[in-house]
């Protein structure tokens, strides 16, 4: 089938990555590139890429059927909209919009022009992210109780437009809205209440870190956090349901898997600590459980792309739908309110 001529408006980090993925697409190829700073532009060029003059003349290219929007959060809508009413498809990066008016806007104009939008749930294809879901799914540990997942670093936030509220900086809209999306892939979309306490270690107008807590309809509940100051990382993700329980210590590693075969076990040998003994707190062995690793699961991000270019062209539904748009940052809105007021908020 004939590639899609797709171009990027956003020639920066995030808007190189995605035109080094269409030069390199089986679904679509890259018709160029669009930039506010000249010298963006100049970068393309010197590199044998296009660069349009104008984002108008960009708009104007009847060639092109798909624009990726890869420019700071508080830009996104006026770029979008403009794209979308100009009858092309987008992809807009995350997070897609900072308030529900503004995203109902950006789909309310998709679905009159009659064209496809989504934002980039990339991360949808990280394989420890997979690794998780697939244990949760097959019910191999029975049940899950809850999950926790973590993305520690230690080097402070970005100091680009990251730490700056007006252009939707802070780790909630930046990491944030990829960690809940994930957690609610595995859990479903309920979310009854969302609590939140964000951290200002060294910037004060935006969140450099936060803990999150969900709880879903079923029960589930899940534990989010992100920090920037964790010179020691506590472990990607660590799952506990009713028959065991699953862990990734970082996302390079397999995930493990204690399952529990047997519950009750005779002649516990109590544990000594300096205190006392315990033999409520004595570790297992292999005769009540199963230690094994689970393999990684095979991912290929470039599904994205071809997934929605799928979608544009009716053979299937587009990966992350409107209602999950609105769901992801629900959450978020939800997180700030709770972080502001120190009180859960119900969904
Ligand atoms: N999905 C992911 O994994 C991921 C990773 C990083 C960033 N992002 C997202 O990508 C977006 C861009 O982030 P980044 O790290 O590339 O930022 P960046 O600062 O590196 O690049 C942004 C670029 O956009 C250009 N720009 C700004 N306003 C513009 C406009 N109106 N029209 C055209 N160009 C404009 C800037 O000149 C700059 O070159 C953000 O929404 C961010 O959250 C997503």
């Amino acid at each position: 089938m004939k590639k899609m001529k797709a171009a990027v408006v956003g020639y920066g980090g995030m808007g190189g990555w995605h035109v080094e993925h269409l030069l390199k697409s089986d679904v679509a190829e890259l018709a160029g590139v669009y930039d506010i700073k000249p010298e963006r532009n100049e970068l393309a060029e010197s590199r044998g890429i296009h660069a349009y003059a104008s984002y108008e003349e960009l708009l104007a290219d009847k060639s092109v059927e798909l624009i990726t929007v890869a420019i700071p959060n508080d830009d996104h809508e006026s770029v979008v909209v403009a794209a979308l009413n100009a009858g092309k498809n987008v992809i807009c990066e995350k997070p897609v919009a900072l308030s529900m008016e503004s995203l109902n806007r950006m789909i309310a104009a998709a679905e009159k022009n009659g064209v496809h939008f989504s934002t980039h749930q990339n991360r949808r294809w990280d394989v420890d992210f997979l690794a998780m879901k697939q244990i949760h799914d097959s019910g191999e540990i029975g049940k899950v109780i809850n999950i926790e997942s973590r993305v520690h670093g230690s080097r402070g936030i970005p100091s680009d437009w990251r730490g700056e509220k007006e252009h939707g900086g802070g780790m909630l809209y930046d990491w944030g809205i990829h960690l809940i999306d994930q957690v609610l892939m595995i859990f479903g979309w309920d979310v009854k209440s969302v609590y939140c306490v964000c951290d200002h270690i060294t910037n004060k107008e935006v969140d450099d870190g936060f803990r999150l807590e969900l709880v879903f309809g079923n029960g589930q509940r899940a534990l989010i956090e992100l920090g920037t100051y964790n010179f020691i990382a506590m472990p990607r993700f660590y799952m506990r349901a009713e028959k065991g329980t699953a862990l990734i210590t970082d996302w390079r590693e397999e995930a493990q898997v204690v399952k529990c075969k047997h519950w009750h076990e005779n002649d516990v040998l109590p544990v000594k600590t300096a205190a006392g003994l315990t033999k409520t707190m004595a570790p297992r062995d292999e005769v009540t459980t199963d230690t094994y690793r689970v393999a990684k699961p095979k991912s290929d991000v470039h599904d994205y792309y071809r997934h929605f270019i799928a979608a544009i062209r009716g053979e299937r539904e587009q990966d992350v739908t409107y209602d999950q748009m609105r769901t992801d940052l629900a959450i978020i809105l939800a997180a700030f309110k709770s972080a502001e007021t120190g009180l859960p908020v119900e969904l």
